[in-house]
């Protein structure tokens, strides 16, 4: 094992990824921010510099923090803000995990406005091996992009405003893959700057098949992926291999990732073909009437001379005669390692969140309802110190004060306890909403969707539905989309993953303005544990890094 060490300096950078400029923040000058990449069993150092005039935090998206539940990166949760000037240091194994992962910051909406990147993990334990399955990889990151700094629109989300007059996500003014996309200047509105853009290309090899890595680091669309006139074989799902499986075009929500496997024969050298993103525009609620739903990456396939290409056809696969094109359902990829988990689940662990329009959540279990989790910025750390985790309390009062009206509304949010000594819970999801389709996001354990339907399930319909439950290696993965009225159930392993775990919905509006529940698990070991002292500095403001100057802006 290896130490891969990581610098990043966030700050703010006028970016222009459609052709309109407009505040951004980068990591090192970048958005999308490097690749981190490591292998399983090293260790990862990623610093951050926060140069930025608010505070700010990084997450590794679908990574276990098992035993380093600090380093989850979520302020409120883990750790408090990293403030204007200071830098802070995120520290983990990477362990019994491998695949496509990604990593954003989780203070507000920050990673709308830039602040994100991708994170690959190699494995000599993946079945899918590069030189035999494949021969090259390569990260395709989609993504929604709005001209306006995302920070305002929630503020005057969560303000009697609204934004716009609304109080919905907003709708996107472009798609990008890779950071790159194409907006209209001339439907720009007058004074501001945009510098029209063409297609962006990229050049494949001929004869080579690709691992392609494709991440939906999105804040609210859901996209609709394909590459014209190639077949995908998805062979992942988040960081679980799967069974091969064909398809012509793979949905894709925030937060979620999938592998595919593609071949660009020698014959199709000199030929180019689009890579294309269809975003679902159903869901947004107000269009921007500029907005283009398909987002273009050419692909040249090139033979490594010297090669002109020809133009790319236009050619979706809906306008292939004789092709019934095929949309990837998750339900239908089964784990290629397989994994049951047909063990008995304690009643008593069974938990139900439930999320009306609007985006509140609720939270119930054998005992009826349970009450929010933060305290206000007035309480007391003795007093709360019996009944939560410490890692959450001492985070509240500075919380309240740094990050008001962002990420966590002031009264807190929905959370859970799954006791010590309980080896898998099961977590009802019920989305009330009957308008909107929600990817939910559960951090750090591992989540297996054994059970979905329409409508809900309440805690005394889960004892009578359990024993149909599908516990025989079921899908599991991060990030799953739970269609609007509808259900799933989530056998979670508790057992290893010891931490107070968000789980929410990652479309980052619905995050910001307080989607978000909390999973404590195994409260015992967590007060056992020690917080680490970086993270107390951190909270009691006396890191001496906080002395350097932040530039204002
Ligand atoms: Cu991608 Cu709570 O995160």
């Amino acid at each position: 094992p290896r130490t891969r060490s990581y610098h990043f300096v966030v700050d703010y950078i006028d970016g222009s990824p459609d052709g309109f400029s407009k505040k951004m923040i980068a990591i090192n000058g970048q958005t999308p921010g490097p690749l981190i990449e490591a292998n399983e069993g090293d260790r990862v150092l990623v610093k951050v510099t926060n140069k930025l005039d608010v505070p700010t935090s990084l997450h590794f998206h679908g990574l276990y923090q098992s035993g380093t539940p600090c380093e989850d990166g979520v302020p409120g949760f883990s750790q408090c803000p990293i403030p204007p000037g200071a830098s802070f240091t995120y520290e983990f194994k990477v362990a019994d995990q491998y695949g496509t992962f990604w990593y954003h910051s989780h203070t507000g909406a920050q990673y709308t406005d830039g602040l994100y990147g991708p994170f690959v993990i190699h494995s000599v334990n993946d079945p899918w091996v590069r030189g035999r399955d494949f021969d090259l990889e390569q990260v395709l990151i989609l993504n929604d992009n709005f001209h306006d700094y995302a920070n305002d629109i929630v503020q005057a989300l969560v303000s009697s405003e609204g934004y716009e007059g609304l109080f919905t996500a907003p709708s996107p003014q472009s798609g990008l893959i890779n950071g790159q996309g194409v907006y209209e200047c001339n439907k720009a509105a007058s004074g501001s700057r945009c510098t029209q853009k063409e297609i962006p290309s990229l050049e494949v090899l001929a004869g080579k098949t690709y691992r392609l890595r494709i991440i939906n680091t999105g804040s609210h669309s859901q996209f609709m992926f394909s590459i014209d006139q190639h077949e995908l074989q998805v062979i992942a799902a988040d960081g679980t291999p799967v069974q091969p499986h064909r398809t012509h075009r793979i949905p894709i929500h925030n937060g979620q990732r999938y592998d595919a496997l593609v071949t660009f024969p020698e014959a199709e050298s000199g030929n180019s073909f689009y890579a294309r993103t269809l975003m679902k525009t159903g869901c947004i609620y107000s269009l921007d009437p500029n907005l283009k739903p398909t987002t273009f990456l050419r692909l040249t396939v090139s033979s490594g001379a010297t090669t002109t290409f020809s133009d790319p056809e236009d050619r979706d696969w809906s306008d292939d005669e004789g092709t019934t094109c095929s949309d990837l359902d998750d339900s239908d990829l089964v784990p290629k390692i397989s994994e049951d988990v047909t063990a008995d689940v304690d009643p008593s662990s069974v938990k139900v969140f439930s999320s009306h329009f609007g985006g509140s959540l609720q939270a119930s279990g054998a005992s009826g309802s349970y009450g929010k989790f933060f305290v206000s910025s007035s309480g007391d750390p003795n007093q709360r110190k019996d009944d939560i985790s410490y890692l959450a309390y001492i985070n509240a009062p500075y919380l309240s004060k740094v990050n008001r009206g962002l990420n966590i509304n002031a009264s807190g949010v929905a959370a859970v306890t799954i006791e010590d000594g309980t080896e898998y819970a099961d977590i009802v999801i019920n989305n009330l909403d009957t308008t909107l389709d929600h990817p939910y996001h559960l951090h750090s354990v591992e989540s297996h969707i054994i059970a979905r339907g329409s409508g809900s399930l309440s805690y005394a319909e889960w004892k009578v539905a359990s024993s149909t439950f599908s516990t025989k290696n079921p899908l599991r993965r991060d990030t799953f989309v739970i269609p609007r009225a509808s259900y799933a159930v989530i056998r979670v392993r508790a057992d290893g993953h010891a931490g107070v775990w968000p789980i929410h919905c990652h479309i980052a509006f619905h995050l910001s303005e307080g989607f978000m529940g909390a999973m404590i698990i195994h409260p015992g070991e967590i007060s056992k544990m020690n917080i680490p002292s970086k993270v107390e500095r951190l909270c009691r403001g006396t890191d001496p890094s906080f002395s350097e100057p932040a530039r204002k802006r």
